[in-house]
């Protein structure tokens, strides 16, 4: 849908200016994991879009005579380690945004969330960076399609980003369950309200980066001798997990949300080569949650990113008795006593 477009030359007093935008994290129900081309995926993904973890961006921008630069800060400090992923996402997107051969930026951006959380940032802070560039073009252009633009831009950076600009919930990748879902965006998914009051606490099991990226473990599963049947299953999931959310089926909900979890860490062990990133403390977690659900009626379930840290998704109601649980029994197993409670959020929002 979005095409490259040709290089037109803007008057210089458009090309100066300042824009902030803060974006949130997302926690995918149904995973995205394998990708094909530049950045598809090779199957649909449902995410609920998270408050507190966010990632707050600034842009600075003015006229460049010699191309586009840019400087990236991150609270203020150089970051050169972040350097190759910035120049590949640059390289990706200026010929969809061709207004950046004639400005040069200072990108600086902070985190709600607290460092060496082993928290992912990627899909917060591409999310944050893409919606002040798309914002930067709507101010040159008086462009139209600002969200589907920002959540394009966002997954030429990160793909699980492109789902974090809308809230309360996302579906990225072709279904024919969803008419308007498309490989290239996100498109946002309502949620009954129901859903809209549900929490998701972070349990944080291991406070270091992972020793394996996504984007590694996305091309294992090009040559995955179970990559067909996963593509397979993540549509079926995706059907029940919708069909469930809609008749407000907790049980089904549960199930299919931690069969998502298992299956993606399930991949990761039967990858060629195969590598593990759950931890102990992470199976002793789920351990817990299933003999705490079979004697309690709760809406509580876990999910995994790519990691070890655990999501419990629980509803409003359930709040106080999970929050005792955790802290009776589950905080034992979590680095430094660590946890972040989020809750669903609403997607980007301009500052
Ligand atoms: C397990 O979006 O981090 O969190 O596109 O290579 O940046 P890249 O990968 P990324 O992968 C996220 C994978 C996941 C599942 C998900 O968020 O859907």
């Amino acid at each position: 849908m979005f095409q490259p477009s040709k290089k037109i030359v803007y008057e210089k007093s458009k090309l100066s200016g300042t824009t902030t935008w803060q974006s949130p994290s997302n926690i995918a129900l149904i995973k995205y994991w394998g990708k094909r081309d530049l950045q598809i995926p090779i199957n649909p993904s449902l995410s609920f879009t998270l408050s507190k973890c966010n990632t707050q961006t600034t842009i600075s921008y003015k006229p460049s005579s010699d191309g586009f630069k840019y400087e990236f800060y991150f609270e203020d400090q150089p970051k050169p380690e972040f350097k190759k992923k910035l120049d590949i996402f640059f390289q990706r997107i200026i010929s969809y945004l061709p207004f950046l051969n004639q400005i040069s930026i200072k990108i600086n951006s902070t985190n709600t969330f607290p460092h060496s959380s082993g928290i992912a940032s990627s899909a917060s802070a591409f999310s944050a960076l893409s919606l002040c560039l798309t914002d930067i073009e709507k101010s040159i252009l008086c462009s139209s399609d600002f969200l589907k633009k920002s959540s394009f831009i966002s997954r030429l950076g990160s793909g699980s980003a492109c789902r974090s600009v809308y809230g309360p919930a996302s579906i990225w990748g072709k279904s024919s369950l969803v008419k308007e879902s498309k490989d290239d965006y996100a498109v946002p998914f309502d949620l009954p309200n129901f859903f809209k009051n549900y929490n998701d606490t972070i349990l944080i099991v291991d406070e270091k980066s992972k020793s394996v990226s996504s984007t590694v473990g996305h091309d294992l599963v090009k040559n995955h001798q179970f990559k067909n049947s996963r593509v397979k299953q993540a549509n079926k999931n995706l059907d029940k997990l919708i069909k469930s959310i809609l008749n407000k089926d907790i049980g089904e909900f549960i199930k299919v949300v931690e069969n998502e979890a298992l299956t993606l860490h399930a991949m990761m062990l039967s990858s060629n080569p195969s590598f593990i990133l759950l931890k102990p403390n992470t199976i002793n977690i789920i351990n817990k949650i299933w003999s705490f659900r079979n004697k309690n009626n709760t809406t509580l379930c876990f999910t995994l990113d790519a990691g070890a840290n655990i999501h419990l998704l629980y509803h409003q109601t359930d709040f106080e008795t999970v929050q005792n649980f955790i802290k009776d029994e589950l905080l034992i197993f979590c680095s430094n006593g660590k946890y972040i409670d989020d809750k669903i959020g609403y997607g980007g929002i301009k500052k």
